[in-house]
């Protein structure tokens, strides 16, 4: 969600700890009342292992696997057919979280030879790896056919015959997908909506039937379905059901063009996660989406009289985003008045006269979001409460760049200070991943927090 439509009404007590932004597990020490991930105190973590330290709880991130997993799988049974879940590693990719999807039963989707190699590192079973990208390597797809990949997902014309050699190559047949755009305009961040006519990924839906033509000419390749994903962050639920539709309305015409059903549909990832306290309650429910969607294609294969397809799914983000934490320390802090500043005040800031610039030992380099896409964090101080007047806060790295915001609006008690440690909540998804070497800050340091071992 995007800072211009964020009008919120700043949280009240600084202090609070909100499960449904910060990992269900965290919770405020009743007698010390740090900040306790995974039962160990925040501080302690940082003590042993340094700052800034990305915390993924483990037990959080295998229950929300779970649960989507669990809710759209029984959904497609309660329709008649079955689902597959990949866990989208572009998200947050390491061994140890591979390892943990697939011991929860998910598949695992990934878009580069790096991905593919962690998950193969994590012991996943090859035929539970679903290979994406618009620009796969003629390597790269090599080695995905050579390790027995599940499925490849076919981007480009040019990929056919790239995947088709590769699998002629290694003697096997690889079962593929073609990647459509549904032409669904997905309400999110531009930068984030992949199933617009005029971008990268995919093919148009009405080159389908030509595109799959091709594919079926070749005997190395098992063509099993389409596969769509409309974008990232998406909350509205309507763009997953009309773009199922549309995909579903052209499988009468591919079903006659192959000579039998077509087994598969795969819709990709998207679902989106509450960020910050105030958009918690508009938060899509993963069992909602999944309802619905197992109804729309029900309801559609019946209309259109096509035998019912099983069903893919590739969330990312809901998987993972709210097992993460990231932990600062408070380097500097300092005051800058509002009234008079360039900047139109935004209604919700009408009650202070200033902002308090905290300056934190990371910024963009271990969290690109907030200057990506203007997404919006929720701060907490994790060594301690106080009861001092809260102050509007903004968060800022280290780096040589004024757009380097870790946390652009939040309420934090105004004694706020040099040596404190700071939590930024549900930095589980595309932080890690999206992490860069900017001014050589980095010393990222990974952890889960289960044990409190380096991963
Ligand atoms: N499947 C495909 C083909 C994708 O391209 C993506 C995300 C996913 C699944 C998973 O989407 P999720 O469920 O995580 O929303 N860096 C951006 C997000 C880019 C998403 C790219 N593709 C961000 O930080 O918001």
């Amino acid at each position: 969600m995007t800072l211009e439509a964020n009008q919120v009404q700043l949280a009240n007590d600084p202090n609070t700890i909100d499960p449904r932004v910060f990992p269900p597990t965290a919770r405020r020490g009743r007698e010390c009342q740090q900040l306790k991930l995974g039962g160990i105190r925040a501080t302690e973590l940082t003590q042993q292992f340094g700052s800034p330290l990305y915390v993924v709880d483990e037990d959080a991130a295998r229950a929300r696997a779970r649960e989507i997993r669990e809710a759209l799988q029984s959904e497609a049974r309660r329709v008649g057919t079955e689902a597959t879940v990949y866990y989208a590693s572009k998200a947050f990719l390491c061994v140890e979280v591979a390892r943990w999807m697939a011991e929860e039963g998910l598949a695992i989707d990934v878009a580069s030879g790096g991905e593919l190699a962690v998950a193969l590192k994590a012991g996943v079973d090859p035929a539970r790896i679903g290979f994406h990208g618009n620009n796969k390597s003629v390597e790269e797809i090599a080695r995905a056919v050579k390790a027995g990949v599940g499925t490849i997902v076919i981007d480009s014309e040019i990929e056919t015959e790239r995947v088709a050699e590769a699998a002629a190559a290694a003697g096997r047949v690889q079962r593929v997908r073609l990647r459509v755009n549904s032409g669904v305009h997905a309400s999110t961040h531009a930068f984030l909506a992949t199933s617009h006519e005029d971008q990268k990924f995919g093919q148009p839906l009405s080159e389908a039937p030509r595109l799959v033509r091709a594919i079926l000419n070749h005997s190395s390749l098992d063509f099993v379905g389409l596969h769509c994903h409309i974008g990232s962050q998406i909350f509205a639920t309507e763009g997953f059901r009309e773009s199922a539709r549309r995909l579903l309305s052209v499988y009468g015409e591919l079903a006659e063009i192959a000579g039998r059903p077509i087994p598969e549909l795969n819709l990709g990832g998207g679902f989106g996660i509450a960020y910050t306290s105030d958009e918690a309650d508009n938060a899509p429910e993963v069992a909602v989406i999944a309802r619905e969607l197992a109804d729309i294609v029900a309801q559609s294969a019946q209309d259109l009289g096509i035998a019912l397809p099983k069903l893919a799914f590739e969330p990312g983000r809901a998987v993972i985003g709210q097992a993460g934490v990231t932990l600062y320390t408070v380097g500097t802090t300092k005051p800058v008045q509002l009234a008079g500043s360039d900047a139109e005040q935004d209604p919700a800031e009408r009650d202070f006269a200033e902002r308090l610039y905290v300056s934190v030992d990371g910024g963009m380099s271990d969290n690109a979001r907030p200057a990506l896409y203007g997404a919006d964090y929720q701060v907490r101080i994790a060594n301690r409460v106080s009861d001092a007047a809260p102050a509007l806060v903004r968060v800022v790295g280290k780096h040589c760049e004024s757009g380097d915001v870790v946390v652009q609006r939040d309420v934090l008690p105004g004694d706020v200070q040099p040596g404190d440690t700071l939590a930024v909540a549900t930095t589980g998804a595309y932080c890690w991943s999206l992490a860069s070497n900017y001014n050589y800050v980095p010393a990222h340091r990974l952890l889960r927090c289960a044990t409190a071992k380096p991963a």
